[in-house]
């Protein structure tokens, strides 16, 4: 995700912002920029690439500005990496940063170019910085309560005014903390930045608007203005544990990260009404209808993801489908009706990217779905599906697999509605419950204790079995390569009725099986094989399914949803079960041996 800084107090705003802004560069980003009050003016300073490039520029200009300031690092999401692009924005005296969504953007710039505002960038948070200006009239606060009040989506947002005592910030479902200093007020999306400062912080919370001054004064106020009581927290994390946010992997920060990473693939892109879904394919209906074919190509990870589409898209859209190892795609045989969709969150992916280059030459359409705005594949294809989920630093891919899915499950129902294949209301009824599956994945995460205890019992075991059938067989492969990559254990992930094909002869009471039981009741006749032979059975199983405790030995419960959904489900628990063991094991899980997080050789 973006980062957030800002600073009011009795120093020079400068320097803290681009050493604030520097504590914040492990969580990744492609450009960077602070906005000074100098003078009674605001100066931005923005740019494209590293912040300690921009510092040379500040540093080179004589430091100038006084003793209030906001920064930035961006992570793109809308519009490329790009000076332009860059944060903060500026709107007359005014100047905003802001982490998040704004999902009603095109409807408010288009009220605010009517209005007279001029846009100088791609980006969605741009039209903050002008709906405040358009509310401003010497209030800074009133206008940020106001301006937020017309914004649908998530932010965290810090906005500083030339004429304005105070700084101001406001959040909704992005983070922000305070830091209160001796007599200083800081800002951060992230405490890491804030400790060689303070370590006394308040967690704002959503739907709160604060005002600080350049003293220890801090007000907080809800979006009716009425004042708050907050609660200061005191930190005793050293710098590396505050980067990791308190967790002790960045891996399993990233996996409790998923409810938010999904909410975001989500943000603005589903129509409940219409029963349909708003995506850049890079094509007409017209031409979705005509498609005869989906060739899906990935890596590792990206490639089980597109196994979900195999047995998605055709239900959802009627469309067949055919899944490659991206290192083995044969795009010879492609006609020219097929979509070809290259699946990588990385973007960079030499494989992927070779396969995508190759199929050109077919005359085929091509789409992406990819975590990295403006990577390689996003100039290979006519049409990309960002997933959204902000930088992932551990090396095995969580939130990114999640984000995967959740953007295959927008395009099969987008392919759905434009070739009618689904009615408007069966539509509405798989958007409404896949709006439910950020707070399911909460309640998996909340689980976490159970897992740990299973993955604690299992952790010297010489080789794991992963199992599912239908929507879940792609989840048994990734179980099978998180416990391989993170935790060493030599894993096999089938499909429950290839077991007794020949991998039967590995099954003894010796090798814990997992077997991922939320989609039909056929996985039951293959977690009794096993039982037969003796092995332990670890069932994730949808809660109150009255026969799964006769045939597992553990059943982790999960909630109820539709069969593909709990594809999401069954996935974070195999992520926590391998990270647990791994933890028990004490490997490196962040940076496991031989494994790289972006392959951009052959
Ligand atoms: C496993 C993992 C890898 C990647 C693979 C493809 O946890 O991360 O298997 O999925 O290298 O990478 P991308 O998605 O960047 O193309």
């Amino acid at each position: 995700m973006c980062g957030i800084v800002a600073y009011i107090g009795p120093e020079k705003a400068g320097p803290i912002l681009f050493d604030t802004l520097k504590r914040l560069e492990y969580r990744g980003y492609d450009s960077a920029g602070v906005a000074i009050r100098s003078d009674g003016e605001i100066q931005v300073l923005k740019s494209a690439g590293r912040i300690g490039d921009l510092e040379k520029v500040y540093v080179g200009m004589g430091m100038p500005g006084d003793t209030v300031g906001i920064g930035h690092t961006r992570w793109a999401t809308h519009g490329k990496p790009s000076d332009k692009n860059a944060h903060p924005f500026i709107s007359g005296d005014i100047a905003i940063v802001h982490n998040g969504i704004i999902e009603n953007y095109l409807e408010l710039r288009d009220l605010l170019t009517q209005a007279g505002f001029e846009f100088k960038s791609e980006t969605d948070s741009e039209v903050l910085a002008h709906l405040i200006k358009m509310y401003y009239h010497g209030d800074l606060a009133d206008a940020v309560t106001k301006a937020i009040n017309r914004v649908e989506g998530s932010y965290a947002v810090a906005v500083v005014s030339a004429s304005s005592p105070y700084l101001v910030c406001a959040r909704k479902d992005s983070p922000l903390v305070l830091g209160i200093g001796k007599d200083a007020n800081y800002v951060a999306s992230d405490v890491a930045a804030l400790l060689p400062y303070t370590r006394d912080i308040v967690r704002m919370k959503d739907g709160e608007i604060v005002l600080l001054y350049g003293s220890k004064e801090i007000e907080i106020r809800d979006l009716s203005g009425i004042t708050q009581t907050f609660q200061t927290e005191k930190i005793d994390w050293n710098i590396d544990a505050a980067e990791r946010g308190g967790y002790p992997h960045f891996m399993l920060k990233e996996i409790h990260e998923q409810p938010r990473a999904l909410q975001e693939t989500f943000a603005g892109r589903i129509s409940e009404i219409d029963g349909d879904v708003q995506l850049d394919l890079g094509r007409t209906n017209e031409e979705i209808e005509s498609l005869e074919r989906v060739s899906i190509i990935a890596c590792g990870t990206s490639y089980h993801a597109g196994l979900l589409g195999k047995y998605l898209i055709p239900r959802a859209a009627g469309l067949p489908v055919d899944v490659e190892v991206a290192s083995e795609f044969q795009h010879i045989q492609l006609r020219p009706r097929t979509l070809v969709l290259g699946i990588t969150q990385s973007g960079e992916t030499a494989d992927t990217m070779i396969s995508l280059k190759k199929s050109k030459t077919c005359g085929v359409g091509r789409l992406a779905i990819t975590n990295v705005v403006g990577s390689t594949v996003t100039g290979l294809v006519d049409g990309t599906i960002y997933t959204r989920c902000g930088p992932e630093i551990g090396v095995a891919a969580t939130k990114t697999f999640t984000g995967q899915l959740a953007a295959l499950f927008l395009l099969a129902i987008r392919l759905g509605r434009a070739r009618n294949h689904l009615t408007p209301d069966q539509g509405r009824k798989m958007l409404v419950e896949l709006t439910r599956l950020p707070g399911l994945v909460q309640s998996v995460l909340d689980k976490r204790e159970e897992i740990r205890k299973v993955a604690e019992e299992y952790a010297g075991a010489g080789c794991y079995f992963f199992i599912g059938r239908d929507f879940l067989y792609p989840i048994a492969l990734e179980g099978a390569l998180k416990m391989k990559e993170i935790a060493y254990i030599p894993s096999e992930g089938y499909a429950g009725g290839e077991l007794k094909h020949g991998p039967l002869a590995l099954i003894t009471e010796k090798t814990p099986v997992v077997a991922m039981a939320t989609c039909g009741r056929k996985i039951q006749s293959n977690i009794k094989e096993v039982r037969a032979r003796g092995a332990d059975v670890i069932a994730f199983a949808t809660e109150g399914d009255p026969d799964i405790d006769k045939v597992a030995s553990t059943v982790i419960e999960l909630p109820r949803t539709r069969p593909v959904y709990s594809a999401v489900l069954c996935t974070v628990g195999v992520q926590l079960l391998a990270y647990y063991t791994a933890a028990k094991l004490g490997l490196p899980i962040d940076k496991p041996r031989n494994l790289a997080k972006c392959v951009t050789v052959e």
